[in-house]
């Protein structure tokens, strides 16, 4: 195991579950001092840090809050600590079929996936070390047009849009800012945030299988693995890319 992330302090928002919290478990296995997970419910983030150990750090905060992410700032101070990786990963997914849409829907999806990863950088951008890494997790779809996830897809062509500006306007702190594309993965969101039941979820590894040429729905330690090498000084010439993690699903 390498140890890539010695003594470095991290910021996953998004952790208490899925890609984030395998990003925050891969960060302390690499060796990092501490690990700051959020998210909205308490007793997620209670299970995750009693899996990830005493140097996860849970701070209860909706992204879309800002109130709730100046706490996240305040109990990163009150730590004494920098930050040296940021990753922007709380996201919702949800179906919305255009002509029966409400306004609620609308704002909300926005308000978690773009409100929220442009309010969780700029709260934190005085607390990121000149030379840190933010990255951001888009999504696969930020270039396609998917059938009822009209609202998801441009959220996540925001969040890209996003790392290309901010590449540009941190260049002077030597901060890197690059987005994150995962295809496929079997998380929490395919229940919480698309509905399926266990018995689509079946259906749709059998279609995955057909269609991906990895043939099959990745785990999030496998997204994770990517997470860091942007993060990391591996990482340390690419900036402002949309990587894809996907088994090949959108490059063919
Ligand atoms: N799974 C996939 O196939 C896939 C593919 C492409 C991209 N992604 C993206 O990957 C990211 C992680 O998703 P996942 O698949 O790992 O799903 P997940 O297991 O549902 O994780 C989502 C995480 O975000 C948190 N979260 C949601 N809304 C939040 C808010 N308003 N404020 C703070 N935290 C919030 C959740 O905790 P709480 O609910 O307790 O807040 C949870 O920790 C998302 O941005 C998603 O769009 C996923």
């Amino acid at each position: 195991m390498s140890s890539r992330f010695e003594n470095q302090v991290a910021v996953v928002t998004g952790g208490s579950t899925g890609i984030g919290l395998a990003i925050a478990r891969a960060l302390l296995a690499e060796g990092a001092k501490r690990v700051y997970v959020t998210g909205r419910s308490a007793r997620s983030l209670d299970t995750a840090v009693t899996s990830l150990g005493e140097r996860a750090v849970a701070v209860t905060s909706d992204v879309a809050q800002l109130p709730d992410l100046d706490r996240l700032k305040a109990a990163i101070e009150r730590n004494g600590d920098q930050i040296d990786a940021l990753f922007a990963n709380a996201g919702i997914a949800g179906n919305n079929a255009l002509g029966a849409t409400s306004e609620a829907d609308y704002l909300n999806i926005f308000d978690i996936n773009v409100k929220g990863v442009f309010f969780t950088v700029q709260t934190l951008l005085p607390l990121l070390k000149d030379g840190a890494s933010v990255v951001l997790t888009s999504s696969i779809v930020n270039n396609k047009g998917m059938e009822n996830l009209s609202l998801y897809t441009a959220t996540k062509a925001a969040v890209r849009s996003f790392a290309r500006s901010w590449a540009n306007d941190l260049k002077g702190r030597r901060i890197r800012v690059n987005a994150l594309s995962p295809g496929f993965t079997h998380t929490p969101i395919l229940t919480t945030g698309l509905k399926m039941d266990e018995q689509q979820i079946s259906q749709f590894k059998e279609y995955a299988a057909g269609v991906v040429p990895a043939g099959y729905v990745a785990q999030p330690d496998e997204i994770a693995s990517s997470a860091l090498f942007l993060a990391s000084n591996d990482a340390r010439y690419v900036n402002g890319i949309d990587l894809p993690v996907d088994g090949g699903y959108a490059q063919i």
